[in-house]
């Protein structure tokens, strides 16, 4: 690799030991897990077998440490953000803090949506909701101008992707947002696709929300997800979807009704997840340190190589190329594809199949240039029959 900058960042492979035993191209579903990872759940068991009723006292203030890390990679203010278990959650609670008025019901998504965000607004409909679906021309991206004359003022809602789960598509979230506030409607922004590996502004982008989770590019493993709120938002809203710990009070125990809490808690439900948290904490560090803009340089050099060798092979790329509208990940296909996968996951060559649009890859900060040629290497082999 010629560029220093993606090659320094090749250091950080140290604090990724299974890297040695695979080669890793599913940064996109599952990043690869941190040594540290270990040492910090062995933490989280140690509060808990030394300290029972007591460790309580540590593990809550964790609650805002992630979100803290969270804040600082979006580039969003203190006190706005509040860790979840998954974005489905997190999208029940903010679903739950709308209302439905025949003149305003109006629910807007791309059709390319990630499946768990349309579940809860599809769900939402029994409420009183309409869901409108702006369709995909070509199956990777989505007319920005049709997503935006589909925004009305009868829109509520605007729940999109920043980055299509299914073809790397970068959305352009400006424009939607602009669109959005003409019209007095909410862009609710899902991040999972992009957190960790495409820079992120949520105050510069515009939108009122955003969530997302540390399963994928922050290698921090389920049950850390988190939701953005913006500030002068935070009090506008009492979500249904609530618990406890969305009380101004928790530990007061009053009863029966909900007395919401004036800061970004007030979206918590019942009993944080705490093991998730800790088991999070090494991949959101090591992001953070690295920063965003830096694996983003290297991650369009890296998905431009696999783009390369996608054309030498004839293979149908289903990712856009122009870089500027390409996430983290590269989707490509051919007859068979679903079964090449497979063999390449049991090789230990992780990636995965997303039926319809095929293989998906994804290089990230930690990934050597040789095993991309690896891959396709590895790839060509099987379809030519060839054995391990
Ligand atoms: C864009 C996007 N949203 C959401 C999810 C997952 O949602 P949840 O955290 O509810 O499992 C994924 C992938 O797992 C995703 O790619």
């Amino acid at each position: 690799m010629t560029d220093p900058v993606a090659e320094s960042l090749l250091e950080y492979r140290k604090h990724f030991p299974a890297l040695e035993e695979c080669c890793h191209f599913i940064s996109h579903s599952l990043g690869c897990v941190p040594a540290q990872a270990k040492e910090d759940l062995l933490e989280f068991f140690e509060i808990w077998r030394t300290k029972s009723i007591t460790a309580w006292s540590d593990w809550l203030p964790e609650v805002d440490r992630a979100a803290e890390r969270i804040e600082k990679i979006i580039s969003a203010t203190r006190g706005t953000v509040i860790m979840h278990q998954n974005v489905s959650t997190v999208m029940s609670v903010l679903a739950s803090c709308f209302e439905y008025k025949p003149e305003r019901n109006k629910i807007v998504y791309e059709a390319l949506q990630f499946p768990t965000v349309s579940y809860v607004w599809q769900a939402e409909q029994r409420r009183g909701a309409e869901c409108v679906l702006v369709p995909s021309a070509d199956g990777i991206t989505i007319d920005t101008d049709a997503m935006c004359a589909a925004i009305d003022e009868k829109t509520l809602a605007v729940p999109i992707s920043h980055v299509v789960f299914s073809s790397a598509y970068i959305q352009d979230i400006k424009k939607i947002c602009d669109r959005a506030k003409q019209v007095g409607a909410h862009v609710i922004l899902d991040c999972y696709q992009s957190i960790g590996v495409v820079p992120l502004d949520v105050i510069d982008l515009g939108v009122s929300f955003a969530c997302g989770g540390s399963v994928k590019y922050l290698c921090g493993g389920p049950g850390a997800a988190w939701l953005y709120v913006r500030k002068d938002l935070i009090e506008q809203f009492s979500p249904r979807v609530t618990g406890w710990f969305g009380n101004e009070s928790p530990f007061a125990f009053t009863m029966p009704g909900q007395t919401y809490t004036d800061t970004i808690w007030r979206y918590m439900g019942g009993t944080p997840a705490i093991a998730g948290l800790y088991q999070s904490r090494a991949g959101q560090k090591i992001v953070g340190e690295i920063g965003v803009r830096k694996i983003r340089d290297k991650s369009l050099v890296m998905t431009q190589k696999c783009i390369d060798w996608i054309d030498e092979l004839g293979l149908k790329l289903n990712t856009p190329r122009k870089a500027e509208i390409r996430g983290g990940s590269i989707v490509f296909d051919f007859v068979g594809s679903a079964d090449v996968c497979r063999e390449l996951n049991r090789r230990k060559f992780f990636c995965d199949h997303r039926p319809g649009v095929g293989i998906r890859i994804a290089p990230h900060f930690y990934t050597k240039p040789e095993e991309v040629d690896a891959l396709f290497g590895e790839l060509k082999k099987i379809r030519s029959g060839g054995g391990r």
